[in-house]
């Protein structure tokens, strides 16, 4: 048996198909390269809830909508900021979302996809001493995420690259945060129970929790100076090196080029472009160490590693990585629970027990 349920087939779903060997991503029946840098975030919500709402408006009133719930979740959750302070950054937002109603409702839906999006700008300007930022509602999904962090409208690249990298993350198959997601939906929980159990989930480093990772991963490599001597004696200590490999692609992810992309357009010149050159060195090494000492696995370059250098160039802290991720995912995790909703079959698996039975003859 396969304890990671590797090849198990757990769900039908209209919403995003992971071509692990062809490495394709599509979305609705679109491909990711047709939506990412051309649709908003606001748009692909759209996408992915049709269907799901009888109430589901169009586009624009959509965005309003969308706006409207970072407006409404501000006001609610500021006032419960200040207890959320003693807990890291991505614990913080949990809490900070298991405050919202737990309906089942467009509203409740829209409430808790802009939830992350308004409280990780608020939380991560609390650790600075800065007063939290009211959403604007009538702006751009990811603009606005901006301002609220800054304090100041972004570039229009910057908030461009911040909405790509939402889309680019916001649906990939039943992925371990959104399996999580479908099992609370199908025992017929509120979006917000289920949307917590895709917070769970995403957290851990084997998932959401690596573009963090990354960052550090770079930083020691750029400091040690020797990057496939550092690799392989990660590897030799029995550690996974972040950003590389995947359950599903044994081929190249197709968001790790998009992201790629972004990263380029953000400015070759800066920063930004110093640190991808950087990187490209770095994920060269890897691959090449990683087919050396893995030769059985197609071990390849996943979204996290462009992940990292995409929101660090945005100015997010690497703590608040896995929010921004969050951010993107959760419009997902909002479609899947009401897919799941409606098929109204509970998930219930079975274990095999391979402890000590009891002595009957005792
Ligand atoms: N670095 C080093 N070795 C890795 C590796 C990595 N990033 N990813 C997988 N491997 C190795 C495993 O150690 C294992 O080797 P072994 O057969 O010698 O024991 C082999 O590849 C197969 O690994 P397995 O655990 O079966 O793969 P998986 O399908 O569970 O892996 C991940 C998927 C994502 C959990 C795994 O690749 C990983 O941990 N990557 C690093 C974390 C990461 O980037 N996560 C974000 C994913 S989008």
């Amino acid at each position: 048996m396969a304890n990671g349920l590797d090849d198990v087939v757990a769900a039908e779903t209209v919403l995003s198909d992971v071509d692990g060997l062809g490495g394709r991503l599509t979305i609705r029946g679109h491909a990711l390269s047709e939506l990412a840098g051309r649709w908003t975030f606001a748009r692909v919500v759209r996408l992915l809830l049709d269907g799901f709402f009888d109430d589901l408006p169009g586009e624009a009133e959509l965005k309003q909508a969308l706006g409207a719930a970072r407006e409404e979740v501000f006001e609610r959750l500021l006032p419960s900021l200040p207890l959320l302070a003693p807990l890291d950054i991505y614990s913080a937002m949990r809490a900070g979302m298991a405050m919202l109603p737990d309906g089942d409702t467009l509203t409740d839906g829209l409430r808790l996809i802009a939830a992350p999006a308004v409280l990780t700008p608020a939380l991560l300007r609390q650790r600075r001493d800065e007063r939290p930022l009211a959403p604007e509602g009538r702006a751009d999904h990811a603009a606005d995420m901006l301002r609220m962090l800054e304090g100041a409208v972004a570039s229009p690249a910057l908030a461009r690259a911040l909405d790509t990298y939402l889309v680019t993350v916001a649906d990939h198959g039943l992925n371990a945060s959104t399996f999580a997601t479908r099992v609370v939906a199908s025992t017929q929980a509120g979006l917000a129970s289920c949307v917590l159990a895709g917070l769970g989930a995403l957290k851990g480093p084997l998932h959401g929790g690596a573009p963090g990772p990354v960052i550090e991963m770079l930083d020691a490599i750029e400091a040690h100076g020797d990057a496939a001597g550092w690799l392989r004696a990660e590897l030799a200590r029995g550690e996974r090196i972040m950003g590389f490999g995947h359950r599903i692609y044994r081929v190249r992810d197709p968001r790790a080029d998009v992201l790629k992309a972004v990263v380029r357009q953000i400015g070759a010149e800066g920063p930004a472009g110093r640190r991808l050159a950087f990187a490209e060195t770095v994920e060269q090494t890897a691959l090449e160490v990683l087919r050396i000492a893995k030769p059985s696995r197609s071990l390849q370059t996943n979204v996290e590693f462009y992940t990292a250098l995409v929101l660090e160039a945005a100015g997010f802290p690497s703590q608040a990585f896995s929010n921004v991720f969050a951010a993107g995912r959760v419009a997902g995790w909002i479609a899947h629970a009401r897919e799941q909703q409606a098929t109204g079959r509970l998930i219930r698996p079975q274990s095999r027990y391979i402890g000590p039975m009891p002595d009957l003859a005792a």
